[in-house]
């Protein structure tokens, strides 16, 4: 597939085309998700340390972008470690950012790759941390160009979460055909789950549409079934944080009411995700490790205040408790498809060990 032949631009802030995390010498450059949309900044992290605290603390989310940063996060490790028994230094390194988020696969895979490569020399660790940034765009490239096919003229499609630009290096998983669609001069109108408690929908999927020009609309989150049930929805498509062998794919909190409802009204439901997310030692999605998060991210919301300050409010009953679990696991069952790099398969365990050979 020649990926110069698809008319995709490269993702955009204020005309300058930015990645969502780098890495140049030794450190690692991230866009502050947590500030977006109200603010556009770059963090600097400049140790091993600091990314595990990006990481934790959601500077940088989303699957495809938490992975190249655990990549470089290693890289940075490599850099850090003593001359002498530097694999042990970095063994500790790689423990610390695997405690940072559970769910997220493309984090193990990166963190995994990224040591197997140390084990030949620290040059070919810090490089490999580099490959995988490049073939995470490359990868989501692919799937935009796959994902498109699927996509007809005047079609209206709903998105869960961010798994655009932000959640990956570039062009992102669920938003990329979205943007080769629209690139090709495709009418499209995207229905944007706003996805309590983090409104990664509201904030960051919003805020990336609307840098590419491509008419949309923020839906709360309960306004899928009203939506789908008077014929409003042609398709949905979402991205994923870790998929079992079987095709059982974990994401974003609310995805699995999302797909039940799509197959209640006939409403096509696409997963799209690399390779680097399927994890085939989970056997069903049973195995997959749900992340658990602070119950003040339901509690307490964050935004722009009339004199432009960013500030936390408490918007339940005070003294309410409120539990957070930060995924869900939608059955193979529910999906019509995933759009991968390497082509569009069907949620079984013969369609996806394929694609491994
Ligand atoms: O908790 P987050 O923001 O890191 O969640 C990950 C996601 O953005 C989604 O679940 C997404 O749909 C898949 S990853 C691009």
């Amino acid at each position: 597939m020649n990926l110069t032949t698809y008319n995709i631009l490269k993702m955009r802030v204020n005309n300058k085309h930015y990645l969502t995390v780098w890495m140049e010498g030794k450190t690692v450059y991230l866009i502050e998700q947590n500030l977006l949309p109200f603010k556009f900044q770059i963090y600097k992290s400049k140790n091993y340390k600091d990314s595990c605290v990006a990481i934790k603390t959601m500077i940088v989310r989303g699957a495809g972008a938490i992975g190249a940063t655990a990549g470089f996060a290693m890289a940075q490790a490599l850099i850090e470690a003593p001359e002498k028994n530097y694999l042990k230094f970095v063994e500790k390194a790689k423990r610390e950012i695997e405690a940072t988020r559970p769910t997220a696969r493309n984090l193990f895979y990166a963190t995994n790759r990224v040591f197997n490569a140390a084990k030949i020399s620290k040059q070919e660790g810090i490089k490999i941390a580099q490959d995988i940034a490049e073939e995470n765009i490359k990868d989501a490239k692919k799937i935009g160009m796959f994902g498109n096919k699927l996509i007809k003229d005047g079609y209206n499609i709903e998105t869960h979460c961010n798994a655009g630009w932000l959640g990956f290096v570039d062009y992102g998983s669920a938003l990329s055909p979205i943007y080769v669609a629209n690139n090709e001069g495709k009418k499209i109108f995207v229905y944007v789950d706003e996805t309590r408690p983090r409104s990664q929908g509201a904030r960051l999927t919003a805020w990336e549409l609307k840098n590419e020009n491509i008419p949309h609309a923020i839906l709360p989150d309960n306004a899928g079934a009203y939506l789908m049930s008077n014929g409003k929805i042609d398709m949905m498509i979402v991205g994923a944080d870790r998929i079992a062998s079987n095709g059982d794919v974990a994401n974003k909190i609310g995805t699995f009411e999302k797909a039940i409802i799509a197959q209640k009204f006939n409403v096509p439901f696409y997963v799209a995700a690399p390779c680097s997310t399927f994890d085939l030692d989970c056997k069903t999605g049973n195995d997959i490790i749900i992340e658990q998060r602070s119950e003040d991210e339901v509690l307490y919301q964050t935004g722009l205040t009339k004199n432009g300050n960013i500030e936390k409010i408490l918007v339940c009953s005070p003294g309410s408790k409120a539990i957070n679990p930060a995924f869900d696991v939608t059955p193979a069952d529910y999906i019509t498809g995933i759009i991968t790099e390497k082509g569009i398969i069907k949620p079984n365990i013969d369609e996806i060990e394929k694609i491994f050979k």
